[in-house]
């Protein structure tokens, strides 16, 4: 059994983090505890025609953004990591810094303090310097910035294409199996 942190910050494409949810809901042996931020909230109603309680409903636990006190609060909570999905520069910067005001941070900083998998998938563009240094910091501490970059070799075809390869590259870093695309197999042409 996996137990996995899943947060939604208030960048735009809060529809991969429905989708993460949603592919994750399918699989029985891994047990999701969602952070909603009050910002993924407001994306949620600007950009999707998905309900708050709908999306909470993906999830095994759903925690409130602003309990610090909640379980996964505290390293001594098993989990077997973290992804945050998508991630605001907000979010990124304190995760940075270490500014856990709100369980988000919190549970990230956690995750990077127990040496467990924190994966950002940062949305913004272009990017100014404090943020590539943010994404640097991260990684200098373990963390994988995962963008949602897609490649076209897959021949993706809708917008969900696009949205699964980005959601089946996080799966892979957690070695969870999926078929959301369609993997390289080589050209030995
Ligand atoms: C419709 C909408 C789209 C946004 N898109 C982005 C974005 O792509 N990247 C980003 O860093 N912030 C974006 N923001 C701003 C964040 O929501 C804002 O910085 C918020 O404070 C983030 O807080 P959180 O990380 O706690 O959710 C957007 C806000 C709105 C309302």
């Amino acid at each position: 059994m996996q137990r996995l942190i899943v947060g939604l910050s208030g960048s735009s494409g809060v529809i991969y983090g429905i989708r993460l949810l949603e592919v994750l809901h399918g699989i029985p042996d891994v047990e999701t505890h969602l952070i909603l931020s009050k910002g993924a909230e407001l994306t949620l109603r600007f950009e999707t025609q998905h309900g708050v309680d709908e999306v909470k409903s993906l999830a095994n636990v759903v925690h409130n953004p602003e309990n610090l006190a909640a379980s996964v609060s505290s390293g001594s909570f098993q989990v077997s990591g973290m992804v945050v999905i998508p991630c605001s520069m907000k979010s990124l910067a304190q995760i940075a810094l270490s500014l856990n005001d709100n369980l988000l941070t919190r549970a990230a900083d956690v995750t990077l303090k127990e040496r467990r998998k924190l994966v950002l998938v940062p949305r913004e563009t272009p990017l100014h310097l404090g943020h590539l240094r943010h994404m640097t910091a991260v990684t200098e501490m373990g963390g994988i910035i995962l963008p949602p970059v897609p490649s076209f070799y897959h021949a993706p075809k809708t917008i969900m294409d696009l949205i699964d390869q980005t959601v089946g590259k996080v799966l892979d870093q957690f070695g969870i199996e999926h078929h959301l695309f369609r993997r390289w197999g080589g050209d030995d042409t």
